[in-house]
């Protein structure tokens, strides 16, 4: 994956070190953090170093690209690519609560799904969400993405097992 991935108004690049006090007040949010598998709450300035001081060695190792979602505020989101041992690669993100319904988590996500489909194929990509979650369900869908089926998945957060809809890239939406 390339470091750096620009849209219209975004800049996606790795996490830094300056990225942590926006990303602790972003992410220490039930709505966010609740709609996640893996982000803990309370998201202290603690977690936010840690994650961040993670970053290099998760890209090297090649499981995980996660992208800080940029504008000229600074930091808004997050957008990964998490590869899995079956050779699928799952596509994930968050954007704070400010800043939602402006169009960002597609803009954020097309931009990831378009390097990740160049360099490990579409038909490699996979996604999921909670069956509660529309929001991300529209992102995905207007991505191109089509259902799957369902599994449920532990959310750290909740600290419960979720009912999760899984989904893949429907291929011919991508050749479009
Ligand atoms: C889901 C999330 C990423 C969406 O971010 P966003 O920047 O607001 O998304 P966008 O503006 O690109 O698109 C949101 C779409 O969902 C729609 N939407 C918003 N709330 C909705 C709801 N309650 N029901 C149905 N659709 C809804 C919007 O109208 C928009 O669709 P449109 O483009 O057709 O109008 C954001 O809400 C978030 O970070 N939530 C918490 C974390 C999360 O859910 N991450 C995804 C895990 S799978």
């Amino acid at each position: 994956m390339r470091e750096e991935l620009k849209t219209e108004r975004l800049l996606l690049r790795p996490l830094e070190k300056a990225d942590a006090e926006r990303l602790a007040r972003l992410a220490n949010n039930w709505n966010v953090a609740r709609m996640l598998a893996r982000m803990p709450y309370p998201y202290s300035l603690d977690i936010a170093e840690d994650w961040i001081g993670r970053q290099k060695s998760l890209r090297e190792e090649g499981g995980e690209f996660a992208y800080a979602v940029t504008n000229d505020e600074g930091l808004i989101g997050g957008c990964g690519l998490q590869s899995h041992a079956d050779g699928t690669h799952e596509i994930g993100y968050w954007i704070g609560e400010p800043y939602w319904n402006r169009g960002f988590a597609s803009e954020a996500a097309r931009a990831v799904l378009d390097e990740a489909s160049a360099r490990f194929g579409a038909e490699t990509i996979i996604a999921g969400h909670q069956a509660d979650n529309h929001a991300s369900g529209r992102v995905l869908t207007k991505l191109g993405f089509r259902y799957t089926g369902e599994e449920h998945r532990w959310s750290v957060a909740r600290q419960e097992k979720m009912r999760c809809l899984t989904m893949r890239l429907a291929r011919r939406e991508v050749a479009a």
